[in-house]
């Protein structure tokens, strides 16, 4: 039997919390043959749910469950951490955008990234998930100064995820037929979901659908997706959240050659801002995310590219002092 990871998830009472523990803990993420110790991070008002979440761990005897940690302390909570999902953060509501959470959110991924930088396991993996992800995790990103910032990501599987259904009911396939689509930038109105280079079976899906359904309705209905859920179920996705975060975990430390989207640190690649979290078309391969340098672009997707890394840096501007 392989020895335990120790998994760290913040927010662990709240509702993507909820959504996601549970499968992890049977083996969802890192596969069925990989012994988990959960480390549940949750701030002092909430530990009493967290107890009770805890109470429900046990309750399901779960063969690869090791252990778990509840604290309100993130030093206890990151200790020798191998993974770390940042959900713990304020939802939005109804009527905002993801960066009016900025001031809310912001400060919390100081702390922590300082705190993942002493006490988490070197080789650690940082998924940010609270919102605004992309800046977040730059935040924590500049406050763990000794490790690389290839040890941090954002999480935009899940627009990816809505933009091949979205595709796939269009072009009344399954999903397992949209390849090679991409999100690019930020997760939010403006992220830019690509189909210029995506595929349905072996057709490019530019013709199978209209350039005008692709810029006015496509694109739109990906970008405003979570508002939709929000205004539908007076909360912000949880399920499908969680389901996307397990996945980005599992594709970056199992590995997968097939396209999907994730925000990482840019490096300059496609002429975009060094530094920044942005979301590019990756592949993994072992524990590394490979940004797939092999993409044509034409003038609307530089456009649209552009226009999403503007609010990312405006977003920068806004934070410059938490860096
Ligand atoms: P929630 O309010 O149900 O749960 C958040 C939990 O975080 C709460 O239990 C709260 O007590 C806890 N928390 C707050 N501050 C904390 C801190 N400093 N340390 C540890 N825990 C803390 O919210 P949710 O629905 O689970 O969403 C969590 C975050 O994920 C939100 O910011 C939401 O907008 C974001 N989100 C992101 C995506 C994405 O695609 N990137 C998708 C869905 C939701
Ligand atoms: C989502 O995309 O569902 C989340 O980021 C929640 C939100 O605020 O839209």
């Amino acid at each position: 039997m392989k020895e335990p990871l120790r998994i760290t998830v913040t927010g662990a009472a709240g509702q993507i919390g909820y959504a996601m523990l549970f499968r992890i803990a049977s083996g969802e993420m890192l596969g069925t043959d990989q012994p988990v110790i959960l480390q549940l991070l949750e701030i002092p008002p909430a530990m009493n749910a967290l107890e009770g979440v805890v109470m429900e761990l046990q309750d399901c005897a779960f063969p690869l469950l090791r252990g778990v940690v509840s604290t309100s302390q993130p030093e206890e909570a990151f200790s020798g951490a191998d993974f770390v999902l940042l959900v713990g953060a304020r939802p939005r509501g109804p009527g905002m955008e993801r960066k009016d959470l900025l001031e809310a959110n912001g400060a919390i991924f100081t702390g922590q990234g300082k705190a993942i930088n002493d006490y988490a396991s070197k080789n650690v993996k940082v998924l940010v998930v609270g919102n605004p992800a992309n800046t977040n995790c730059l935040i924590a990103v500049n406050n763990a100064k000794d490790l690389n910032p290839e040890q941090f990501s954002s999480m935009t599987i899940l627009d990816h995820n809505r933009a091949i259904a979205l595709l796939a009911e269009r072009t009344g396939v399954h999903i397992d037929e949209v390849q090679n689509l991409a999100v690019w930038g930020n997760h939010s109105a403006t992220m830019f979901p690509e189909l210029l280079s995506a595929s349905v079976g072996d057709t490019p899906a530019l013709e199978l659908v209209t350039f005008d359904w692709y810029r006015d309705q496509f694109i739109p209905k990906v970008q405003q997706r979570g508002a939709e859920i929000i205004r539908a179920r007076g909360s912000s996705s949880a399920a499908s959240a969680a389901n996307a975060a397990i996945q980005h975990m599992r594709l970056w430390s199992l590995g997968t050659r097939t396209i999907t989207s994730m925000g990482i640190v840019s490096c300059g690649d496609y002429d975009i801002t060094e530094g920044i979290v942005y979301s590019f078309p990756v592949t993994c391969g072992a524990g590394k995310i490979e940004i797939d340098k092999s993409r044509s672009l034409d003038d609307f997707c530089v456009e649209r590219m552009r226009l999403t890394e503007r609010e990312l840096l405006e977003e920068r501007d806004a934070i410059k002092h938490l860096l």
